[in-house]
């Protein structure tokens, strides 16, 4: 599915044309979106909102239209629930920053034992700000959350409730709608680290009803460096600022300053105008596609390749959730991780080995690291063919 648009994946690796199998990291870009960044540069960079010259004009067009984008391709309400930062990362450390206002000791933070680095540290850092304990729910042998605990840690109600959408390390496809509607009604604040979602499966989170929801351009066919912050806007309008700055505010004395509406109020400093560009480019890219083509292309790379790897005896896949998207972890028996993706990579195939910034959840499996292969839309059955073909190979040398 239109590997044609990437240029990159045009290049060679060792000597082979590239099986790019590691999208849960980062995704390729399609030449749009680097068309889009190249344009901003050539014809119109200028810092937004603040000058009168038409260029500035020309650039916060270009910035502002890609909210509007988002804001569609999200379905959320109000565009100004729509806040630009740096990725994920950033997006919940904004959130643990800003309700440390809301918590104080005795609190809860429920989390899920199958969270990305990125959705745990923040929380226990605001934990040991505020005297709140975090909790997680357990992870099911199969790699999906066990709904019995997380629906028992519900009580007494945590005040905080965040988990992630789909697992980066095992791609478990989370039943999140349920779980919001559970946290809500038990009391609690949802936040949704939608990282591995975004470029995988339509998300509407007026549908889903959850409070925040954060997510990557660069794992979205976007450039590094941005990303968005979902909120809903009397939760944001009720948060005080995180980082202080230009932008951010409406009126500044030595004495004190108040901030500016939203979402400026959040993005204090120079954004990263040409990265917001490229990933309004991204979504116009991923609304030119259908859902049902991306989804049912993905599903018949993983069953192709799930098949494959049943029928090797060294190799023991490691979660076998209910439903999965993009991502197919396992272990070759006897061998480390890193040594069987050095083995790919020496045959033009590139997958990521370790723990996938989800060490818990890792200590929770009993294992040291996995070896993941993530499909992307312009991955093929030849690309699962030749992963295959490079594994089979790889086993003869171990
Ligand atoms: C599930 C999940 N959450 C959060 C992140 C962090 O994203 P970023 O590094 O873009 O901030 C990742 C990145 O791999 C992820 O997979």
């Amino acid at each position: 599915m239109r590997r044609q648009d990437f240029p990159i994946l045009q290049e060679e690796m060792n000597g082979s044309p590239l099986v790019y199998l590691d999208n849960a990291a980062t995704t390729q870009k399609p030449a749009l979106v680097l068309h889009a960044m190249d344009a901003y540069y050539r014809t119109s960079n200028a810092n937004v909102h603040r000058a009168a010259h038409g260029l500035a004009d020309e650039a916060t067009r270009a910035y502002e239209g890609a909210r509007d984008r988002l804001r569609h391709f999200i379905n959320a309400a109000h565009r100004e629930e729509i806040i630009f930062t740096s990725g994920t990362t950033a997006s919940i450390n904004l959130l643990a920053a800003t309700l440390g206002s809301r918590l104080g000791r005795g609190d809860r933070i429920l989390i899920t034992e199958l969270e990305h680095h990125s959705n745990i540290v923040p929380w226990q850092l605001l934990a040991e700000r505020t005297g709140a304990s975090l909790i997680a729910a357990r992870v099911t042998e199969s790699g999906d959350v066990d709904l019995d605990d997380f629906h028992k840690k519900l009580q007494p109600a945590p005040a905080i409730v965040a988990f992630g959408h789909v697992s980066n390390a095992l791609g478990s496809v989370h039943p999140i709608a349920g779980m919001i509607r559970a946290a809500r009604d038990a009391g609690a604040i949802t936040v949704i680290d939608g990282a591995q979602a975004l470029a995988h499966l339509p998300v509407d989170v007026q549908a889903l009803g959850c409070d925040f929801y954060a997510g990557s351009a660069h794992k979205m066919y976007g450039p590094t460096g941005t990303g968005l912050l979902y909120g809903r806007r009397e939760l944001l309008e009720a948060l005080p600022p995180w980082q202080g700055g230009g932008e951010m505010i409406e009126e500044v004395t030595l004495t004190g300053s108040t901030w500016n509406a939203l979402p400026y109020k959040f993005e204090a400093g120079t954004p990263n105008i040409a990265g917001v560009i490229g990933f309004g480019a991204a979504i116009e890219f991923l609304e030119g596609l259908s859902w049902d083509d991306v989804r049912s292309h993905e599903q018949r790379l993983i069953s192709r390749c799930v098949a494959e790897l049943r029928q090797m005896p060294e190799v023991r896949l490691v979660g076998e959730p209910a439903e999965r998207a993009g991502v197919v972890s396992f272990l070759v028996e006897g061998s480390h991780p890193h040594d069987i993706g050095t083995l790919l990579d020496q045959q033009g195939v590139a997958v990521r080995t370790g723990h996938h910034c989800a060490m818990p959840l890792m200590t929770c499996l009993g294992v040291p690291g996995t070896v993941r292969a993530s499909f992307g839309l312009y991955n093929s059955d030849d690309d699962v063919d030749r992963f295959v073909t490079a594994l089979r190979k790889s086993l003869t040398f171990i």
